[in-house]
């Protein structure tokens, strides 16, 4: 069409020269009217990319004079072939192409002007490769105290990707190349939450997009330190150094060939074990966090027996908890079934004996040896260099049942400990300290038995109680202690 015009106008120049003034009026004349009615707008000019994602790019370019609309052209890559035409009416001079494919090569992109005289020729062409797809499905597959690890599924075209990440409470993000569809972050901090975690694709043309964003909290570590403060009886307190991120605590121990395992609610860095029997090893003490992550490691492990309710001088503390120092002579009764005060069904007895104190630089009483009495007979006595007699057999090895399997004994470095099975009881002895214990394992023993040791009840109030039924006051120690004293036993 352009080619037509220019011809004609051509046409023109060539009349003969007598037409000639006529024909350059009359040509000036067409020239105007072909430029003002219908010329056609000249080509664009400086089209240009001013953004792209993986879906979408923008251009500006610089209009043709007289245009009332553009055309813009792309191809696909490889064949050459037309791929679209967007008629852009009106004057603007930029455009967004959306809906594209990421990762994919658009080329000789170019712009061409229109009007009603009709289309002008192409601009510059340029081409240009969109972004990759962001990264999706992106998920924490594991933790530890810490990592964390985590699948995604791919985006064509990446060559590697982007992890980002924000520590709780940070500003600025991390950030690291990872490739393939896993990755393991290490060396995070234990008991932190890591949010807005996620990844963006990125190949020669460039950085996707964010994937979904995941969170997570690692791990709390173990809690250090783990000291016992103190110990009585019935009870061992503990401390330890707090752990980040703990929501609670959780405390394990051992104790008599059983696991227990307790939870310590709240984030406080110390315990006390109460209920404890006396007299009694409690190991492998340790202590663990836990937050919404998890579980933590064991801490150190610490190791503490309860205090004997006999010991040293002696200082007595009954199964209710009264406590009084008694130094008698003679054979005392500790514990006894009660239900027939003449005729009891067992009997734990402890010879007291006097010794001199280097420390206090003066006579002491010590127990000296204990005796178990069952059924009227001696059926084992403890002596106070850990040797022991069963039914009057002397025997220094570290365990022995004892008679037809009513019990053993087991020796261990400073501790004697019997077990009885009818009645169900055990009765511990601590060398180092002269140190007696009685615990119970039958229910129906509480509120039955009578003693030096009280009578189990659950009440303090009545724990000085004569074998005659007569209560006495902290002020009649003597009385109530000699009261309990077998007959012709004294040193
Ligand atoms: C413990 O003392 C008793 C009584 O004095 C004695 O017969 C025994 O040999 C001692 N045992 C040891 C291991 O010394
Ligand atoms: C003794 O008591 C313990 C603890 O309650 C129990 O496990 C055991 O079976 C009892 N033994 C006998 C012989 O009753």
């Amino acid at each position: 069409q352009r080619h037509t015009k220019i011809s004609s106008i051509q046409s023109l120049f060539s009349l003969p020269a007598s037409m000639l003034r006529f024909g350059v009026i009359l040509s000036v004349a067409l020239l105007l009217l072909l430029n003002t009615v219908a010329a056609q707008p000249a080509a664009p000019t400086d089209l240009q990319v001013t953004g792209y994602t993986s879906t979408s790019i923008s251009f500006t370019w610089t209009g043709s004079a007289g245009a009332n609309g553009y055309e813009l052209n792309y191809y696909e890559s490889g064949s050459g072939n037309l791929l679209q035409t967007i008629s852009l009416p009106g004057t603007g001079t930029t455009y967004t192409m959306t809906g594209l494919t990421p990762n994919t090569l658009y080329e000789l992109i170019s712009v061409q002007a229109v009007d009603a005289a009709g289309t002008s020729g192409k601009s510059n062409e340029i081409q240009l490769e969109t972004k990759p797809a962001a990264p999706t499905n992106l998920q924490v597959t594991d933790h530890t105290s810490t990592s964390i690890s985590f699948t995604w599924t791919p985006s064509d075209g990446a060559n590697s990707y982007e992890l980002n990440y924000y520590e709780s409470g940070a500003v600025s993000p991390h950030s690291v190349s990872v490739y393939g569809t896993s990755y393991t972050l290490t060396g995070l901090k234990p008991g932190v939450l890591y949010e807005d975690i996620s990844l963006q694709a990125v190949s020669n043309a460039g950085t996707s997009g964010k994937s979904n964003e995941v969170q997570q909290e690692t791990t709390p570590a173990a809690p250090t330190n783990l000291q016992v403060t103190g110990f009585s009886t019935t009870t061992i307190s503990l401390k330890w150094d707090a752990s980040v991120g703990a929501a609670s605590y959780i405390l394990n121990y051992y104790e008599s060939g059983v696991d227990t395992s307790v939870p310590i609610p709240g984030t406080g860095t110390t315990y006390t074990m109460t209920g404890l029997n006396p007299g009694t090893l409690y190991e492998l003490i340790s202590v663990q966090v836990v937050n919404s992550a998890g579980t933590s490691d064991i801490s150190n492990e610490v190791q503490q027996t309860t205090k004997d309710q006999v010991q040293k001088d002696p200082h007595m503390e009954t199964f209710d908890g009264v406590r009084y120092n008694f130094q008698g002579l003679c054979t005392y009764v500790l514990s006894q079934d009660c239900k027939n005060i003449n005729h009891p069904t067992f009997q734990v007895t402890a010879d007291f004996r006097s010794k001199y104190s280097e420390l206090l630089s003066k006579q002491v009483t010590r127990v000296d040896s204990v005796n178990i009495i069952v059924g009227g007979r001696q059926l084992v006595r403890i002596l106070n260099n850990n040797s022991f007699l069963i039914n009057g057999e002397l025997l220094f090895s570290s365990f022995a049942v004892i008679g037809k399997n009513e019990g053993t004994v087991t020796v261990s470095d400073d501790h004697v400990h019997v077990e009885l099975h009818r009645p169900n009881m055990s009765i511990s002895w601590t060398k180092t300290t002269r140190g007696v214990s009685i615990i119970f394992n039958d229910e129906a023993m509480h509120g039955n038995v009578c003693g030096l040791l009280g009578n189990f009840n659950g009440n303090m109030e009545d724990d000085l109680m004569k074998p005659n039924g007569e209560i006495m006051s902290h002020s009649d120690i003597e009385e109530f202690g000699n009261s309990w004293e077998l007959p012709g036993s004294c040193e």
